[in-house]
């Protein structure tokens, strides 16, 4: 066996990259608890005057089509790492030309995409290591118009040991997926990685248990 070959386990997060976790989370993607509440409170914060909008981990594109639902002229790019879920954004977006589907690894520096009204993301960036969360929120201010926000719908660590026995339970999760849990963030540590980037409103603006809608704004020049 080659040594230097990466093992992908269940616990790695790296694991997009195999067929069966894709498939795995496409068949559960509407049955997971309470994301349709904070889905809403997304689309219903999103500025009227959003015209472009960056997706982060998009998946199969389901944030993206609810945006569109609300704003159907705005103009999104669909980023993800995942070839399986670039094959179905590709599907899914083929006949859309307000859609750009970006192959990336959110690991490393967005590329360069010009600027956006809004950067949204639902349960992808906690995947990435703490370090790379707080890099990444700093690139996305970068990119941000004055007056945009940034939306992340994300999955964060519980705030206690009883909260987390209940999330489990509410989420049928067994066993512990360690790697998965380390990577989790504390909700008021994110809150104050935006605040220190210089993102202004930032607060929690929904959650459930382990699931949180954390929003920033990008101060407007002519407030
Ligand atoms: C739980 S799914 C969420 C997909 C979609 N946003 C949704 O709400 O249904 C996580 C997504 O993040 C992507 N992802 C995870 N790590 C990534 C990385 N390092 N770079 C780019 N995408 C990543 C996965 O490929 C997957 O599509």
């Amino acid at each position: 066996m080659n040594k230097l070959k990466k093992t992908i386990t269940i616990d790695d997060p790296s694991n997009w990259l195999s067929s069966g976790r894709v498939t795995d989370y496409l068949n559960r993607i509407d049955h997971i608890p309470h994301r349709k509440e904070g889905e809403s409170v997304l689309l219903e914060l999103l500025p009227d005057s959003t015209r472009r909008i960056l997706d982060l981990g998009s998946g199969n594109g389901r944030l993206i089509k609810l945006v569109k639902k609300r704003f159907p002229l705005v103009h999104a790019v669909a980023m993800d790492f995942s070839p399986h879920m670039i094959t179905e954004l590709k599907r899914e977006f083929s006949s859309e030309e307000t859609v750009l589907v970006v192959k990336h690894d959110l690991n490393d520096r967005l590329p360069n995409l010009g600027k956006f009204d809004a950067v949204v993301s639902s349960f992808a960036i906690h995947h990435l290591t703490h370090l790379r969360k707080k890099e990444i929120y700093f690139e996305i201010f970068s990119i941000l118009y004055p007056g945009g926000i940034f939306c992340n719908l994300d999955h964060i660590s519980s705030s206690s040991i009883k909260l987390k026995q209940y999330f489990r339970k509410a989420m049928k999760r067994k066993p512990v997926n360690t790697e998965h849990e380390k990577r989790l963030s504390n909700l008021n540590v994110q809150i104050r990685w935006l605040k220190e980037i210089g993102y202004v409103d930032v607060d929690c603006y929904w959650k459930w248990l382990e699931f949180a809608l954390l929003i920033g704004f990008k101060m407007d020049k002519n407030p």
